[in-house]
Formats: structure tokens, C-alpha cells, sequence
């Protein structure tokens, strides 16, 4: 993540930076084209995890045209960021890190990244209601009496569904507009179907491959929807994003 200008980064930008800065327990979600930048926070304000988010996204720009980038990034429709022509991203801040990806749009259509602080056991049931259908709720429990990881995660991969998702089709839409099928917190898998009309009607019946991670406490997640047949891009054998979407009829 951060490796080479991490310090120059903390002090252009005069941010509150947790000591040492580098969040070592990121995890790698996506492919080697997808180019991520993070860091910690020590103070978080909205306005400054707004502006960690942006320098964020700049070096990760940066990193993908081999030189800074002179752009303002402004807040677009309904809150997503506007990304340069060629480029799409997500921003997500929680527990104090904060994290851009950025990827080439001839790469892919859409990217969501998701970082979440595993809720309370008494809050993921109260949420659990609204988020999840009975199989998700079962695929969440996955057996365990705490089902709070299980929940963060569907919660946290649903909404890097919606950062991947609304800037292509600009329509609002819920968790039930979506419905995770697999969710494996071990392995890291998961995929989400699509089944509502909103989406469907704009995108086909595809299933988007997610990964998840737990550590430290936090859940990360992200899904990405290639632009490419699914052959072209990185086989699951390597551990990474699969990034493929699969036709269901
Ligand atoms: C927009 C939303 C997804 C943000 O997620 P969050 O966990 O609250 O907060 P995060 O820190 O992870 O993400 C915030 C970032 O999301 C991005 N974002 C905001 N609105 C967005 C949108 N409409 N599309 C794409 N990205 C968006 C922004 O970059 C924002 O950071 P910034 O304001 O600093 O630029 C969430 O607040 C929301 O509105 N959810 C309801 C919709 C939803 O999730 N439906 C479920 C679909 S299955």
C-alpha cells in the first residue's frame, strides 16, 4: 500500500496519521491492475477523512500514470466521486484507515471497496432484518453462535456492490436488490447476484465475484466488474480477485 511516499504523502496532505502510518493488516483484494493506496488516521472528522480519501485516490492515480495528477476529484451524483476520463475508483473510510482503488476503465466497468468495523453481536441481529434474506442470514451464521462477522461482511459487500454498481446505472438501490450467494470468510470468496429489475434491466443477470477479509477487527471487501471475457483476466488459482461475472441464463 503506502510504500514509497508515504511520508511525503502524510505531510503534504497535514493529516492526523496514526504513527506508524502504514496499515500493515490491508489486505489485497483485487488484481494487480487495480492500484490501492491507504492510510491511518488518528483524528477522524469528516473533512479529514474526505481529504484522506482524495490524497488517496490522487496516489493511486499517480501510481497507474506513473506521475502525479493534477485533478480535483469533485463529488459527482449522489456522492460518488468524479474520476478522471479512462479511470474508475471507490473511496471507503472506517475504523480510523481510509482507502482509495482506483483502476483503468479499460480494465473494468465499475469497482467498490468497502472497509467496516465488525458490529456489535446485538447490532448485527438488529440489522440483520433489513439486510438479508433467511439464506444469507444462514450463510452469515455459517454455523458459528457470533454472527456478527458474518453479518459485517454481507452488509460490508453489499455496499461495494452499490459504490461498483450506481455510477453505471445512477439509479438508488437496497440490500434487497442484491443477494450474496456464497460468502466464505475463510477462503475470503463470495458472490452477488443481481436480481433486481433496476439492475438486471441495465446489466443482465450477472453474479459478481467478491472477496472479503477479516482482520484487526475489520472487514474489507470488494467487488469489481471486469470489462473483459472472464478468460482474460486473473484465474481464482492465484489467490487473488477472480473479477469474472458469470451469465446466468
Ligand atoms: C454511499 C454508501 C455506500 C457509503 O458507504 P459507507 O460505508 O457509509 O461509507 P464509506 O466510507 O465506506 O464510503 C464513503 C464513500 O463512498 C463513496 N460514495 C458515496 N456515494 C456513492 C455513490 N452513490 N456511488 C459510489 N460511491 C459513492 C464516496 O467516495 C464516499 O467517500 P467520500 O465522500 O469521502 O468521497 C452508503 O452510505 C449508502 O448510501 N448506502 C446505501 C445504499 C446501499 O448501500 N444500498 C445497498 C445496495 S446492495
Amino acid at each position: 500500500m503506502f510504500t514509497r511516499d508515504q511520508r511525503s504523502f502524510e505531510t503534504e496532505a497535514g493529516l492526523p496519521c496514526g504513527s506508524p502510518g502504514l496499515p500493515t493488516h490491508l489486505p489485497q483484494l483485487f488484481p494487480k491492475f487495480v492500484a490501492q493506496r491507504s492510510v491511518t488516521l488518528d483524528r477522524c472528522s469528516r473533512d479529514t477523512e474526505f481529504l484522506a480519501g482524495r490524497l488517496c485516490a490522487r496516489a493511486a492515480l499517480a501510481e497507474l500514470c506513473g506521475g502525479a495528477m493534477d485533478i480535483s476529484l469533485p463529488i459527482g451524483d449522489s456522492g460518488a466521486p468524479v474520476w478522471p476520463r479512462g479511470f474508475i475508483g471507490s473511496i471507503s473510510h472506517a475504523a480510523g484507515l481510509v482507502s482509495a482503488v482506483v483502476a483503468p476503465a479499460a480494465r473494468a466497468r465499475g469497482i467498490g471497496f468497502d472497509i467496516e468495523a465488525i458490529t456489535p453481536e446485538s447490532t448485527a441481529r438488529t440489522i440483520l432484518d433489513d439486510l438479508a434474506t433467511v439464506e444469507e442470514t444462514t450463510l452469515a451464521q455459517d454455523g458459528h453462535s457470533e454472527i456478527a462477522p458474518g453479518v459485517t461482511a454481507l452488509f460490508s459487500l453489499k455496499e461495494a456492490v452499490f459504490k461498483c454498481l450506481y455510477p453505471i446505472v445512477r439509479t438508488y438501490f437496497d440490500f434487497r436488490d442484491v443477494t450474496v450467494e456464497s460468502l466464505d470468510l475463510k477462503s475470503g470468496r463470495a458472490r452477488v447476484r443481481l436480481v433486481s429489475p433496476v439492475l438486471t434491466g441495465q446489466l443482465g443477470e450477472i453474479v459478481l465475484d467478491g472477496r472479503v477479509a477479516v482482520s484487526g477487527g475489520i472487514i474489507f471487501a470488494g467487488v469489481l466488474l471486469p470489462n473483459e471475457p472472464a478468460a482474460a483476466l486473473m484465474p481464482a488459482s492465484e489467490g487473488r480477485f477472480r473479477a469474472t461475472t458469470t451469465a446466468c441464463n
